[in-house]
């Protein structure tokens, strides 16, 4: 696995966002977000950048840093859930494809599993590596959230940003990914949504993000816990073995409830959601590029990604870097 790089635009602090909001008649205070959800800023797309914008500049550097050409990639998966159209295609993968420069017609297509996107992205590139269909798999996490907000709900806007990461994963005979999981239940589809929908070019129903909190908190907690024993088990490994967690960064509370659970040190726990905020699938690669920047995550460590999310859906992808 190649080192992995991020893009953000331009950073919105909380005192920024209590302006914005106070500018509609609605309050909130950097307590109330910090003390609630870590956050403390977050990084909001320019009005007509989209998700694969984000995504070329995390994609241009992955290759730049795993020392590739552009046409050395044989497959590009791209985890979004604010894909650059509406109805979702062409895909943004495809999008990304071309922007990029990619002429050699690989396959290049989104993976939907929100919040869960890049563990779902990392574990299929894996498998396709693992059957030897494919070598070498850009895996990206692209979002542009700020433009599903709606900035009248004070109670969602406040906890999410706009970010991209990127890795290259390449075929070894020495795997650094040891075991993937994924789950989902759509049951739990109504506690984190976009329930609007389209047709005959009207929206019926909210585009905008959706969530009860305290539903999601409660079962993002317990999913984060069971996936990450799972994977271990599957491993053969236990808590203790974890030099690094990278959570999915939602939520301070949420991560510092699932360490606990899992009885692993927060000393070795990445958290970034107080700079990034919830960037949904870009998140798990921010934090893992802040591991590598901050001198934490080295080669050799076991590191254990998870992801959890609306669907709901949620995954862990366990390597030894
Ligand atoms: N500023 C000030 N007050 C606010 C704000 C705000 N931005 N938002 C809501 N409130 C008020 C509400 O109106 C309510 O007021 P009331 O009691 O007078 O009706 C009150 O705060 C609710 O406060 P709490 O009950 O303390 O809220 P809670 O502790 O449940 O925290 C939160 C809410 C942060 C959403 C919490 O439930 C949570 O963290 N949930 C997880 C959600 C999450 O992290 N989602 C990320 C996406 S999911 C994913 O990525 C998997």
């Amino acid at each position: 696995m190649e080192l992995e790089v991020f893009f953000l635009k331009k950073k919105v602090t909380n005192h920024d966002l209590i302006n914005i909001l106070a500018s509609k008649g609605i309050e909130t205070s950097d307590e109330w977000i910090s003390s609630r959800s870590g956050i403390k800023t977050r990084y909001f797309s320019e009005k007509n950048d989209k998700s694969s914008d984000l995504a070329l500049n995390a994609a241009k550097n992955a290759l730049n840093d795993a020392n590739l050409d552009k046409d050395d990639i044989d497959l590009i998966i791209v985890a979004t859930s604010t894909p650059d159209n509406f109805g979702g295609f062409p895909s943004t993968a495809c999008v990304l494809q071309n922007k990029i420069g990619i002429k050699n017609q690989c396959p290049a297509f989104d993976v939907q599993a929100v919040c869960s996107g890049f563990v779902y992205a990392m574990s299929i590139a894996d498998s396709y590596i693992k059957n030897g269909a494919y070598k070498k798999v850009l895996v990206v996490g692209a979002e542009v959230f700020s433009k599903i907000l709606n900035f009248n709900d004070r109670s969602t806007c406040v906890l999410f940003g706009d970010g991209a990461g990127a890795i290259v994963l390449e075929a070894n005979s020495d795997p650094g990914i040891l075991s993937t999981v994924m789950h989902s239940n759509g049951k739990y589809s109504d506690i984190l949504a976009v329930p609007g929908s389209l047709n005959d070019g009207v929206i019926n129903g909210e585009p905008f993000l959706k969530m009860d909190g305290p539903a999601v908190f409660k079962l993002g907690v317990s999913v984060m816990t069971q996936v990450a024993l799972e994977i271990l088990n599957l491993s053969k490994k236990v808590p203790k073995d974890v030099d690094w967690l990278i959570p999915h960064q939602a939520n301070i509370r949420i991560i510092e409830a699932t360490a606990k659970k899992l009885g692993i040190s927060l000393t070795k726990t990445i958290s970034t959601v107080d700079k990034h905020g919830n960037t949904s699938a870009a998140s798990i690669p921010l934090a893992l590029d802040s591991g590598y920047k901050n001198d934490k995550v080295k080669s050799g460590d076991l590191v254990l990604l998870e992801g959890v999310g609306g669907g709901f859906t949620w995954g862990a992808v366990l390597v030894k870097m």
